[in-house]
């Protein structure tokens, strides 16, 4: 999907600063530099705002309102969850933080990186792979805003990194005394019907990286890389991916976490 997308970078506004990320960011990704007047010719565009780097992008049935994608760190739901989710809530049980331990932790499927930065605010150390180059460099803006908030300490930015690649073929590269204690994952999951998609922001992100029909391969790649466990999160009554059995499941309301002890 990503490969047949046409995707130009634009600045909105006549800020020069932002005309210059753009186009350098234009550069770097091999990707057209247009000016915000050219956007209409365009279904997918990386938008320069004063809020930082969004995807915009127009759906066939009503190309006048793009549905737009922006990474915020310091939202006030992420600001809320940093602050009061603490390390009894599923996430971070499923991934095996208990009290004085806290994994290392690969996120092999980054997304929007949510998952990733609580973990890194409970303290463990998370290396994110997302294989979208679009959702590379959201995220890529979105770290470097937060590293330069007052209210983020440096310990969650140091504990935070980023790789662009196929989490497949990456993990299989990392030397063995880099393993890390976790590998956690989270496909797109094939949905039939809008209903069951629970955001904008993942119907937004289905339309540019479509489903992750490859989860079971990741998988076993993960299973093979982890020193302790592999977690997958799954809607609550899907299958578990491939003929793998998790060692236990914990259920929230929505989905569940497949917890595989290695
Ligand atoms: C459902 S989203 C993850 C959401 C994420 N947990 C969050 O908190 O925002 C799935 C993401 O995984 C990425 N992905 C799936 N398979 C991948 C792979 N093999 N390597 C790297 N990224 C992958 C997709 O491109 C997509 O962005």
């Amino acid at each position: 999907m990503q490969e047949k997308t046409f995707v130009a970078v634009s600045h909105q506004g006549e800020s020069s600063i932002l005309m210059g990320k753009a186009a350098t960011l234009a550069q770097q990704m091999h990707y057209k530099h247009i000016s915000i007047s050219e956007q209409d010719n365009h279904l997918v565009t990386l938008v320069y705002t004063e809020k930082g780097l969004e995807i915009q992008l127009k759906p066939e049935h009503n190309p006048q309102k793009p549905l737009k994608l922006h990474i915020d760190f310091l939202s006030s739901a992420l600001t809320y969850r940093r602050q009061h989710g603490g390390i009894k809530q599923a996430l971070a049980r499923a991934v095996g933080i208990k009290p004085g331990i806290r994994p290392s932790i690969i996120d092999a499927t980054a997304g929007l990186g949510k998952d990733s930065f609580l973990l890194a605010s409970l303290g463990s150390r998370v290396t994110m792979i997302e294989r979208s180059p679009l959702l590379f460099a959201l995220l890529q803006d979105a770290l470097h805003r937060m590293a330069h908030s007052p209210d983020i300490t440096q310990e969650i930015i140091d504990s935070l990194s980023l790789i662009q690649g196929d989490a497949s073929k990456v993990l299989n590269t990392i030397p063995h005394d880099e393993y890390p204690n976790t590998i956690y994952l989270d496909p797109m999951y094939p949905h039939k019907r809008k209903s069951a998609l629970n955001s904008l922001e993942m119907r937004i992100t289905r339309e540019l990286v479509g489903d992750d029909m490859d989860a079971e391969i990741l998988l076993k790649n993960a299973l093979l890389c982890a020193l302790q466990r592999v977690v997958v999160k799954r809607p609550k009554t899907a299958a578990s991916i491939g003929d793998h059995s998790p060692t236990h499941c914990i259920q929230m309301k929505n989905s569940r976490y497949d917890v595989y002890l290695v």
